[in-house]
């Protein structure tokens, strides 16, 4: 076995390893209580899902959570990222799920200007 190939094994191992500790997996949460169902956070879901999908995102878990006891900022939406802070985008519409998934989730960059609360 040469050099290169023991480097391949490296990679795989790493990639594999990654994977199974989550290290460059991203969760994101959509508030689906019952004031965020009635804000619209199914359609959010949805549309956050179909993103997702249309842009054959790798690795990333969609989950629902209850009441947070924000009503007024609902439907809301956590962006956790491994070994990174978590950011709340509240008042989230499809569309704007759509954007946060595309600038976001896949090009690592907050969108400022729909967020409720971030990690400090
Ligand atoms: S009832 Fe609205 S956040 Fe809990």
């Amino acid at each position: 076995m040469n050099v290169e190939e023991l480097k391949k094994i490296r990679e795989k191992t790493q990639r594999e390893m990654d994977l199974r500790n989550g290290e460059k997996a991203i969760k994101v949460v959509v508030g689906m209580g019952t004031c965020g169902i009635a804000a619209g956070a199914r359609p959010v879901m949805a549309a956050i899902k179909d993103e997702l999908a249309r842009q054959n995102a790798q690795n990333i878990t969609v989950i629902q959570s209850g009441c947070a006891g924000f009503c007024e900022q609902e439907p809301l939406m956590d962006i956790f990222r491994s070994r990174g802070k978590k950011v709340t985008y509240g008042k989230v519409s499809p569309d704007k799920a759509r954007k946060i998934v595309v600038e976001h989730i896949l090009g690592g960059r907050v969108v400022n200007e729909f967020v409720f609360a971030q990690e400090k």
